[in-house]
């Protein structure tokens, strides 16, 4: 542990710096306040950790994503969700023994309670499956007052996580399915995670191709966890005040619905066909991207780490192929994808400012394919990142982190007097 020397007003004192298992170093300011009246500003905590972690190491200039020390192409390769949630939940590869039984925990608590089906029905069949999520989220707090507490044990809180995955898998199917005027199928404990999620959300009886299981499989491995995102940020800011649970998970579900974060694999289908309904002509909407004046953003690209390939981008977007040939979809999105990521990797606008397609730019055209709606793909990222934001809520439960509460600089008016109303 070696320290920093900052001199203030004349003053000058010391700071240690941390280091990381892969060589990040943090200059650690927790006694800067008290020993110097000054607080540190870093809009959008670009240059600001909040915690140390055991759980994801990505490292944003080379493109390295791993999991509890295991590289992302491995795990998307050799292994399956359920596995990669418990190595992210629990930090290590589960066993044979270890993982059927997770994944009996999940399969025997993925049914909703009959009062959590009514607060489904009770929605208009146009409503965002984000703000149902988000809702069936924090609604499963009435049905569970045994998962309420502040001081979970190990085997509540083993259940609640398997209980959250496993009934936010239902949710969106039973969701889906209402909205299509369609009796919901139950879950099938029989069923892997994936194949029971699309036999739901299709009201197949097992008869889910396997390639397009895995398919599902690999995307929600590849968004299982990214260190400190907005959203999982927002998870540890919630759970800091030992908020339950499921309005914790709630609150991080809300924070991925902005186009920004997850939403964005919408908006790049919506962008996608704007550009198809507007002639194709993506190199019009480069220069709409790179125009100041204009909105317009090309979404699915840029990322506050990334600053080269998302590595999941690249695998999505060989899994886009394979998918739609495996469908023998053709998509002409596709194509207009592929062409402005073509367009924008040559254009200096692009280059300067490394923005690279991210997980959402090819995502969605998969999703589309495996026929989910539109305005479900962010439900999908809900999905695939419940294991993360539940890792990070037991990583900073167990670290004892004291509650989440920034400073600020205030710029607002000085003391003044009140004045009456007859003299304003
Ligand atoms: C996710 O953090 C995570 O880990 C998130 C995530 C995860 O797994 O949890 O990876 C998932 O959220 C991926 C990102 C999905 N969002 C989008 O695809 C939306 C489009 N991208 C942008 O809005 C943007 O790139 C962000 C939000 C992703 C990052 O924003 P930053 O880091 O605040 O960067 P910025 O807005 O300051 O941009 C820097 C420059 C600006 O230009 P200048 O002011 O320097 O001239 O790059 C430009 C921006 O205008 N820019 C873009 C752009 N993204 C950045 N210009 C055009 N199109 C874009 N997409």
């Amino acid at each position: 542990m070696s320290n920093v020397k900052l001199e203030l007003d004349g003053k000058t004192i010391e700071l240690p710096v941390i280091e990381g298992s892969e060589g990040e170093k943090a200059i650690d300011i927790t006694k800067l306040r008290a020993e110097t009246g000054y607080v540190t500003i870093d809009s959008g905590y670009g240059n600001t950790g909040s915690c140390t972690s055991e759980i994801t190491f990505l490292d944003g200039e080379k493109g390295i994503l791993r999991y509890r020390g295991y590289p992302i192409e491995q795990l998307a390769d050799k292994s399956n969700f359920v596995e990669v949630a418990y190595l992210l939940v629990f930090g290590k590869l589960p066993s044979a023994s270890e993982l059927a039984e997770f994944n009996k925990l999940i399969a025997d608590n993925s049914e909703l309670p009959e009062g959590v089906k009514k607060i489904i029905d009770s929605f208009p069949s146009d409503a965002h499956p984000m703000g149902v999520l988000s809702s069936v989220t924090a609604g499963l707090s009435a049905f569970y007052p045994e998962l309420l507490g502040a001081e979970l044990s190990a085997s509540e809180q083993t259940k609640a996580i398997a209980q959250l995955m496993g009934q936010t898998k239902t949710a969106m199917g039973y969701f889906f399915n209402k909205t299509q005027g369609k009796t919901p199928k139950s879950t099938d404990a029989n069923l892997d995670y994936s194949t029971d999620f699309l036999s739901m959300m299709f009201n197949k009886d097992g008869e889910v191709d396997a390639d397009v299981a895995k398919a599902l499989d690999v995307l929600l491995i590849l968004h299982a966890d990214h260190e400190q995102n907005c959203s999982t940020s927002t998870v540890r800011n919630v759970g800091s005040s030992h908020a339950n649970v499921f309005a914790t998970i709630s609150a991080g579900i809300d924070a991925l619905w902005g186009p920004l974060h997850g939403g964005a694999n919408q908006a790049v289908l919506e962008m996608l066909e704007e550009i198809q309904n507007d002639g194709g002509d993506y190199k019009k909407f480069i220069g709409k991207a790179k125009d100041k004046n204009d909105s317009f953003r090309l979404m699915g690209f840029g990322h506050r780490v990334y600053k080269n390939f998302d590595p999941r981008a690249k695998i999505i977007k060989k899994a886009c192929d394979v998918v739609l040939e495996k469908l023998d979809v053709k998509d002409p999105l596709l194509n207009i994808a592929k062409g402005l990521e073509e367009e924008a990797l040559k254009d200096p606008y692009f280059v300067e400012r490394k923005l690279y397609p991210n997980v959402d730019f090819y995502s969605g055209i998969i999703y589309k394919a495996l026929g989910i709606p539109t305005n479900m793909f962010t439900g999908m990222f809900v999905l695939g990142r419940l294991p993360g934001w539940l890792a990070q809520w037991k990583e900073l439960r167990e670290s004892g982190a004291r509650i989440a509460r920034p400073r600020q600089i205030y710029t607002g008016a000085t003391e003044r007097n009140y004045v009456d109303q007859n003299e304003r």
